[in-house]
């Protein structure tokens, strides 16, 4: 069975944190490592994804974000989820499914800027209108590391 569901039991975590355990023999299982936070450092401040957050806590499937392609569908983009098929397919040329310039190309800093706004906001976003809870202001996303303070009787 080739599915999410597979990899979703099989997840381990970079940095030690093992959250799910792979069942034993079932061979079809991958493991398959996947950040816990993703850091962005950029000038207008640094954004920490949390991606273990999106799948374990907020629960969504890896294909809400990893895509094959996106197809036009009422006048709106909708993505192709991304299939297990499709990731050892892309491996076998030696490339990673996972990473977004594998398709989207090495981006500028303004190109990369508008893909992820466009997928992380505009979640988010539509989140809000809804009225639940999601992070849409600058500073939620962008932190400036803050300046230390001298410490005092120095
Ligand atoms: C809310 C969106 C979202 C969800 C859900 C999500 N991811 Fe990700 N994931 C990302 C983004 C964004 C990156 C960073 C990609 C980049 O910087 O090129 C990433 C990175 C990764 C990477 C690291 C790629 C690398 O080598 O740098 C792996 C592996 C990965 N995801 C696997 C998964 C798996 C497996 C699932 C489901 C269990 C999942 N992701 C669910 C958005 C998501
Ligand atoms: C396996 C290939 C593939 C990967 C990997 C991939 N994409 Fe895409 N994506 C596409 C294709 C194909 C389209 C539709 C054509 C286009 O607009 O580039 C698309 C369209 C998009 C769009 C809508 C068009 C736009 O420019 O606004 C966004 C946003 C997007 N992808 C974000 C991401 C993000 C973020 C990642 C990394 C987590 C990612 N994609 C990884 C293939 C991919
Ligand atoms: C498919 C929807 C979706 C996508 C795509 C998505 N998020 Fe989120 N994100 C959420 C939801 C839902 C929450 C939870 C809000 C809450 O309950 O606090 C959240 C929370 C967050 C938080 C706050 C976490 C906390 O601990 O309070 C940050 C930061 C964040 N997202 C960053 C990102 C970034 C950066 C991306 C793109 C790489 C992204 N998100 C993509 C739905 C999404
Ligand atoms: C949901 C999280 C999120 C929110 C909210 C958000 N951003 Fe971003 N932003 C990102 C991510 C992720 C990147 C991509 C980081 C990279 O380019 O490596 C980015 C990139 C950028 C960049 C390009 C990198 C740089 O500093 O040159 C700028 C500028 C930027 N954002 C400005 C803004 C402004 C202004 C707002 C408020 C209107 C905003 N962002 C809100 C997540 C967010």
């Amino acid at each position: 069975m080739k599915k999410w569901t597979a990899l979703i039991m099989a997840l381990l975590f970079l940095g030690g944190v093992s959250a799910l355990k792979a069942e034993e023999g079932n061979k079809d299982e991958k493991v398959i490592n996947v950040p816990v936070v993703k850091e962005y450092k950029v000038r207008m401040g640094t954004v920490n994804f949390p991606h273990a957050k999106h799948i374990l806590d907020l629960q969504y499937n890896c294909g809400t974000c990893h895509h094959q392609k996106k197809v036009e569908k009422d006048g709106k983009l909708e993505p192709v989820p991304m299939t297990l098929e499709k990731v050892e397919a892309l491996a076998a040329e030696g490339k990673n499914a996972f990473q977004c310039k594998t398709c989207h190309g090495d981006l500028d800093r303004k190109a990369f800027k508008k893909l992820f706004h466009s997928n992380c906001l505009g979640c988010h976003k539509s989140l809000k209108a809804e009225n639940k809870k999601a992070p849409t202001k600058c500073k939620e996303c962008h932190v400036k590391p803050k300046k230390k303070k001298a410490i005092e009787g120095c």
